[in-house]
């Protein structure tokens, strides 16, 4: 086994474990804060130790990045991957019931965006599904969990050209001029309105229904947005391109063209088809 399929075989595990915790586990909240100001569930905190301690046992993995940890955890100091990831994206909406999921980035000796060399997210919905991206120019992987315990291969992922799907977030009150402008044109050509308020599933859902847009813009009270750049952001813009649709933060060509400064750091981001990114620009510049 390559070291890239060990993570991913931990990443399978996990997600079985996360999927059975998530149904029956206490929902409430703990007294902590993340580093993002996110109150932070019990959920949140198991997750994050059942993938810290799944991710203990390989020596393929020289450092930890998580959402809920407020530094990186170094492990094999020389060693390759680094694994930035989200435990439990949307966890405020397991109380009514919504799908959703975990996020992995996996990067080569830096936490740099080219450094990212492969993307793994988890949604736990009625099923468990993983979608794997294990190199840059291939086409993301659907898997789903069998009765009997394993991972099937369901198919390839693809986008469309266009889409017809419009996931768009933040508080209104607070969106610029040209977002307000752009999403409006969006659903005057017949987009429809899909957001659910778990980035996981929303994007899934574009992903899976062949294309449109999703989007967390800049707004007035946060101008960098509310995604976290190293975990949520930078995994899904991989997925993203290379199943041939296209990303931006708004002002630049592609969301690898961010410089990281912290782990934290969070952007605006904009992710679909390629009409619905090129339509963006239009309206941006
Ligand atoms: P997390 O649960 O990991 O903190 O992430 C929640 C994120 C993301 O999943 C979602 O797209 C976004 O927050 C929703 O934010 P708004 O409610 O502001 O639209
Ligand atoms: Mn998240
Ligand atoms: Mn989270």
């Amino acid at each position: 086994m390559t070291q890239l399929e060990q993570i991913f075989k931990a990443i399978k595990e996990v997600a079985i474990r996360i999927s059975e915790e998530i149904k029956y586990a206490d929902l409430g909240y703990t007294a902590h804060e993340n580093a993002t100001g996110d109150t932070q569930l019990k959920l949140d905190v198991l997750s994050d130790e059942i993938i810290t301690a799944k991710f203990k046992e390989l020596e393929c993995v020289k450092a930890l990045v998580s959402e809920e940890k407020d530094d990186a955890l170094n492990l094999n100091e020389n060693s390759k991957y680094i694994i930035a990831y989200d435990p439990l994206d949307g966890s405020s909406l397991v109380d009514v019931n919504f799908a959703v999921g975990s996020i992995f980035g996996i990067y080569e000796n830096e936490l740099n965006p080219q450094n990212l060399v492969a993307a793994v997210y988890s949604i736990y919905g009625p099923r468990l599904e993983l979608v794997i991206n294990d190199k840059k120019g291939s086409l993301p992987s659907l898997y789903r969990l069998a009765k009997d315990g394993e991972f099937k291969f369901v198919k390839e992922l693809k986008l469309n050209e266009k889409g017809k799907l419009n996931a768009t977030g933040a508080t209104q009150k607070g969106w610029s001029e040209k977002h307000i402008k752009f999403i409006r044109e969006l659903f005057l050509q017949g987009h429809r309105l899909r957001y659910s308020g778990a980035m996981v599933s929303d994007l899934h859902q574009i992903l899976l229904k062949g294309g449109g847009l999703f989007s967390y813009p800049a707004t007035s009270d946060a101008p960098n947005g509310k995604l976290r750049v190293l975990f949520e952001v930078l995994p899904f813009a991989f997925i993203y391109e290379n199943a041939g649709g296209a990303t931006s933060s708004g002002v630049n060509d592609s969301l690898f063209d961010i410089t990281i400064s912290k782990t934290h750091q969070t952007t605006p981001c904009f992710f679909g088809s390629k009409f619905e990114i090129n339509l963006m620009h239009k309206f941006y510049e």
